[in-house]
């Protein structure tokens, strides 16, 4: 686990040394049907975000958490990436995606958490941020024009 979240810092600081503030975003050539699909997958991504965090003001945990897991978690994977438009992506790109989707099913994992204690904690709120930070990670370093 140690060894596999320092590789993680690793590859972060790689990433971020080869993509300074300023020097802007690289630009992913992704054939035309999957530059569409890219878009219609963010598009659910961000409602998917907001139907989650409506669901966490209305302490619905386990529901949002079942949406996080459908929509954005691992499970998502096979339907909005490996398929379609993953295999197209840089490495670099396909495992910021990859960090994104584990980061939504750990959030997953909390709000069940959260049903069993019937609060939302700091923790849960943290690991929602993970998910967005995951969202911006790779907004920061991609483009697709
Ligand atoms: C692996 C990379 C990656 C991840 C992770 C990612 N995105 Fe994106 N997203 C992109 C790229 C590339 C574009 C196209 C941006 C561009 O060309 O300027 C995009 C575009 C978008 C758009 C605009 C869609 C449109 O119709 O133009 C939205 C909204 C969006 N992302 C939301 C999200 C949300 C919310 C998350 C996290 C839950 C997320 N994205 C995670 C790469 C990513």
């Amino acid at each position: 686990m140690a060894l596999k979240m320092s590789g993680w810092v690793a590859f972060l600081c790689a990433v971020g040394l080869s993509f300074p503030a300023g020097a802007g975003r690289e630009q992913v050539e992704l054939p035309e049907f999957a530059a569409k699909h890219l878009k219609a997958t963010m598009r659910d991504h961000l409602e998917a975000l907001e139907r989650v965090t409506r669901l966490l003001a209305e302490g619905s945990y386990d529901k949002a958490a079942d949406i996080a897991e459908e929509r954005l978690g691992m499970s998502s994977v096979e339907i909005h990436y490996e398929r379609h438009v993953g295999k197209y992506m840089p490495t670099e790109m396909r495992l910021l995606g990859t960090r994104m989707h584990e980061a939504a099913t750990s959030f997953a994992a909390s709000a069940r958490r959260a049903e069993g204690t019937g609060a939302a904690d700091e923790r849960l709120l943290a690991a929602l941020a993970n998910v967005m930070e995951g969202c911006t990670a790779c907004h920061k370093h991609y483009r697709t024009q």
